[in-house]
């Protein structure tokens, strides 16, 4: 076997990357010795902040706030108002429309007017509860029906045209049509939102809060406390997850503790309750699409129009991006000679929708989905076949935005792998057979794929920094602008560093996220912490070993070519030392073994207002063929079977892309079948714990789960060793399983496109049997 050499022209056998290591926090996660946020030592006097919020409103003007019982309650040491904001009331990521605390309007059931600081967290929660706010409440505008009715928005309508969509449709054979509703997902991280502020000297402000983006929790608590950005540090070592929930949604818990900090001197801690969390937070944006795709006899797509309606809620947050992404991923693996891909960001008095994994994609890419299902039970032909007669190819290639699909070929090879290792067109007979036999139990299969753009729409965000220290005994402390969340990043990032360095990974300390160390970074988000932090930091330590190298190669008169770094050794010539040997000489020297390294994602040129551009720096492909049993008399669902083949380019460690895939494709799966949010007429949620919200359990793992990851050439982009993004695109394997209920459904009534909603859940599915057997006999 020949060793696999570095993209940037390093040789020799890489000795610490593209290794199956464990996680590294994985002993401390199962023996529950990992520190998060609740489990820090906490200073002495640390109060306890709960939100206080009128339980009964839904959206209107606050007529009254008596508070005095809440002050009067045992325990309580200050009760915090839109009026104890020295600063700027809002925490809002760039549209200045979220409120840290209600002032004159509640905008949505949930929204905090007050907060309660306390010594002990129960005394705060019991407090809350006595507050007397009356409100006058107007009519909620609560689903995507009524924000079309009311013609309301947060945001312009956007789209993509190509072509001539009205020309196109009148050319086509057959022109179909319909309407998918796709719900939203409650991110349900295990650790809820936390953070913990403690006032500093001079004014400042040290944040521990579990967010995504420590960057803008920095700008938030500045912008909410009137001081400069300087005067605010913000840390995270790790979150008990975050999944896009912690991306823009934790900023308001971190500015509520650092105000009551401000306002006590102590250290303040605010952890929201599992119930409050849900009912406060935004989640995936659900959505209603309006799809008509014309298509010829064969089934090739001549041309489509898509209406994306999305519930963004009561204020911009993310909606901007997300929608887009829903947009860019619209078009699924397939090419649309023409089309007319139109979204609209409705403004409803519901919590404000934001980044979820996938982060809108997964919604677009299922409505394709539904289109290419549509048009195979049309022409009663599989859906496969269909499927791989719209790919993109070397002459379809252009996506709806102009971006080329250069890695097809991968495409197109990975979906024939799979269905090969499926063993797909053995079972459709299979499972035909099976349908025919049984009158109660039907059995659907599908495959689908997955092609995800990777990089930030927002290009100003693909943009990282690292700080790497060398130290006189040779050991190597790591800091970068990236958050870990439970996907790995720290451990990829490690194994990069300890690679370059020529280092044992024990040599690496990985160290907690903070603003004072690398400023200005981006959220960590859109699957490219790793392209963008890893490579900043192997940036680093190649900057410090590159002024090692200058340092011998004058001590001991020879070339740069004479000089190798592995493990933990420095070879001069035949000469060996150790590398704390080099840099106590390099130290003893004045040589500055300290870098702070920085990357920009190269070749991004995406302009939004025209609409032209390369989005996205690569895609990541992916496919899933999954096997699903329906009974028809109570719409329970099983899973029978999954293969996934997933391409990650070289992967860094191949155990944490398992991981990935597997938890995305899970994930993926509960979003389609089991999670529904539920909110009343008064725009309640009632769905708001684990008793009434269904989260997928390692029961419900597939019996038969076949995981691998594509062998290919790697990223043919400069990404750093030839890898690939994992976190995201993985999600979307399960609109497999999404397609394959809508099959066993569809095997009712030949010829009829079932009215099969996400997520696919009994009740759902009881829906769609019950309508296709009345159109049978109709
Ligand atoms: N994996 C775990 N275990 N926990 C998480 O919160 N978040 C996902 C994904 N995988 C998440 C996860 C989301 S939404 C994103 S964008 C990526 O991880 C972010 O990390 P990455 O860019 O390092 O892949
Ligand atoms: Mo992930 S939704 O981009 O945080």
């Amino acid at each position: 076997m020949t060793a696999p050499l570095d993209p940037e022209g390093m040789t020799g056998p890489l000795k610490s990357v593209r290794k199956a290591l464990p996680h590294d926090s994985a002993a401390k996660h199962v023996s529950g010795t990992a520190t998060y946020i609740d489990d820090m030592v906490e200073p002495t006097g640390t109060l306890h902040v709960v939100p206080g919020w009128a339980r009964d409103a839904v959206r209107g003007r606050i007529q009254s706030v008596d508070l005095d019982e809440v002050r009067s309650a045992p325990g309580v040491v200050a009760v915090l108002t839109a009026e104890d904001v020295p600063g700027t009331n809002d925490c809002s990521s760039a549209f200045g429309d979220d409120p840290v605390l209600a002032k004159d309007e509640i905008l949505f059931h949930g929204q905090v007017v007050f907060a309660v600081v306390a010594e002990a967290r129960d005394q705060a929660r019991k407090a809350a509860q006595k507050a007397r706010i009356e409100v006058a409440g107007i009519t909620p505008i609560l689903t995507v029906d009524d924000a079309v009715d009311a013609d309301i928005t947060v945001l312009p309508d956007y789209q993509f045209r190509r072509g001539s969509p009205e020309t196109g449709m009148t050319a086509a054979e057959t022109i179909q049509s319909g309407t998918m509703r796709i719900g939203g997902q409650e991110h349900f991280y295990l650790e809820g939102q936390v953070a913990m502020a403690q006032p500093q000297e001079d004014g400042g402000m040290l944040v521990h809060s579990s967010t995504q983006h420590p960057t803008e929790i920095q700008h938030t608590v500045a912008k909410v406390l009137g001081v400069p950005d300087a005067a605010v540090t913000a840390e995270v070592r790790r979150m008990g997850g975050g999944f896009g929930g912690k991306e823009s949604q934790a900023n308001q818990w971190a500015a509520l503790a650092a105000l009551a900090a401000n306002k006590t001197g102590q250290a303040c801690k605010m952890r929201l309750d599992r119930d409050d969390d849900m009912i406060m937070t935004g989640k995936r944006h659900d959505f209603k699409v309006n799809w008509k795709v014309g298509h010829d006899g064969e089934g090739r797509i001549r041309a489509v129009d898509m209406e994306f309606l999305a519930r963004c809620g009561y204020s911009v947050d993310l909606s901007l991006g997300v929608n887009d992404r829903t947009l860019f991923h619209a078009d699924s693996s397939y090419f649309y000679p023409d089309a007319l891909i139109r979204s609209r960001r409705l403004r409803t008095d519901t919590c404000s929708n934001t980044a979820f994994r996938g982060f809108g994609g997964p919604q677009g890419m299922l409505a394709a989905e539904r289109m290419i299902d549509a048009i195979a039970i049309r022409l009663g032909k599989d859906p496969l076949e269909i499927r791989k007669l719209n790919f993109y190819d070397g002459e379809r290639n252009l996506t709806p935005y102009g971006m080329p699909v250069e890695e097809y070929e991968v495409m197109h090879d990975l979906i024939d792998q799979l269905e090969q290792s499926s063993d797909y067109w053995a079972r459709r007979e299979d499972v035909s057979a099976f349908n025919a036999e049984n009158a109660i139990l039907k059995k659907g299969l599908a495959l689908t794929p997955v092609k995800f753009g990777i990089s930030f729409t927002l290009k100003h965000l693909n943009q990282a920094g690292a700080l790497v220290h060398l130290y006189t005994d040779g050991s190597v402390h790591l800091n970068h602008g990236g958050t870990e969340m439970g996907q790995g990043l720290y451990q990829k990032v490690a194994q990069v560093v300890a690679e370059e360095f020529g280092i044992t990974l024990d040599k690496v300390l990985i160290t907690a996220t903070n603003t004072s160390k690398v400023p200005n970074t981006g959220p960590t988000a859109a699957s490219s912490g790793t392209d963008l932090n890893a490579m900043a930091a192997k940036l680093a330590a190649k900057e410090i070993k590159a002024r090692l190298i200058t340092f011998l190669c004058e001590q001991h008169q020879c070339s740069a070519e004479a000089i190798h770094f592995s493990d933990n050794k420095v070879l001069v010539g035949d000469q060996s030392f150790a590398l704390s040997e080099i840099a106590k000489q390099a130290h003893m020297a004045r040589i500055q073994m300290s870098h702070a390294g920085f990357y920009a994602t190269p070749g991004i040129t995406w302009d939004r207002d025209s609409a032209t551009g390369r989005p996205f720096y690569y895609f990541a492909f992916g496919g899933a063929c999954a096997e699903v049993t329906i009974d028809t008399m109570t719409g329970e669902m099983t899973v029978d079977r999954v293969d996934i083949l997933h391409d990650v380019g070289h992967s860094l460690n191949p155990a944490i892309d398992m991981g990935q895939i597997e938890g995305g494709f899970v994930q993926g799966m509960g979003w389609l079948t089991t999670e529904e949010l539920v909110w009343d007429g008064k725009g309640r949620l009632r769905t708001h714990a684990p008793s009434t919200y269904k989260i997928p359990t390692a029961s419900d793992i597939p019996e038969e789960f076949t995981v691998r990851l594509y062998e290919g050439s790697g990223n043919p982009q400069a990404t750093v060793y030839r890898s690939k993004a994992v976190g995201e695109p993985p999600v979307m394997l399960a609109n497999a399983v999404f397609c394959a209920i809508n099959d066993a459904v569809a095997s009712l009534a030949p010829g009829e496109v079932p009215d099969l909603d996400a997520p696919a859940t009994p009740e759902a599915i009881m829906k769609a049997v019950q309508d296709m057997r009345r159109r049978k006999h109709a």
